[in-house]
């Protein structure tokens, strides 16, 4: 059976979409699946942003069939990690949580990098294109962490 990987941000259409991107492709695909979703309702069935589409298409990846979907309870049965971006997406996910195997499966991903510091991936959406930069980044090298954990297992 195929282990699942959700990441989830804000919006689902700026640092998820990437997450989701970047993890699907150091990942075999017939032994993984991964997808994203965002704590919002307001970007549900949005295409990711464009600064996000551009700089995944800039190292070879493509996002663009992605539509934003938003969080629900259900996603801690049909996931088996959790993946968020920031502090705030932590204290919205881990809220919907119905018990302890539940808030167990929600990493912050940054601390896949950083353990235990619980660095934020910044929200680029009110920024300019080189923020996409860095946290395209910083979402590669976490995934880097998870892709070798999870195909050690
Ligand atoms: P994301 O960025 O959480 O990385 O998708 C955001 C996108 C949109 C909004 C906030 C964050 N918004 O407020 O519309």
């Amino acid at each position: 059976m195929s282990q699942k990987i959700l990441m989830v941000c804000l919006g689902n259409i700026c640092r998820s979409p990437l997450a989701e991107g970047i993890l699907q492709s150091k990942l075999p695909k017939d032994k993984f699946i991964v997808d994203s979703a965002g704590t919002g309702e307001w970007h549900v069935g949005k295409q990711p942003d464009s600064r996000s589409i551009d700089i995944a298409s800039k190292k070879g990846l493509n996002i663009a069939g992605q539509k934003g979907r938003q969080f629900s309870q259900q996603d801690f049965e049909n996931f088996d990690y959790i993946y968020v971006m920031d502090g705030s997406n932590y204290k919205d996910v881990m809220r919907l949580a119905k018990n302890e195997q539940q808030k167990s499966k929600v990493k912050l991903l940054l601390n896949e990098l950083f353990p235990g510091e619980n660095v934020d991936v910044p929200d680029p959406y009110f920024g300019l294109q080189n923020g996409f930069e860095s946290v395209y980044d910083m979402i590669d090298q976490a995934c880097d962490v998870i892709a070798e954990k999870l195909l050690k297992k």
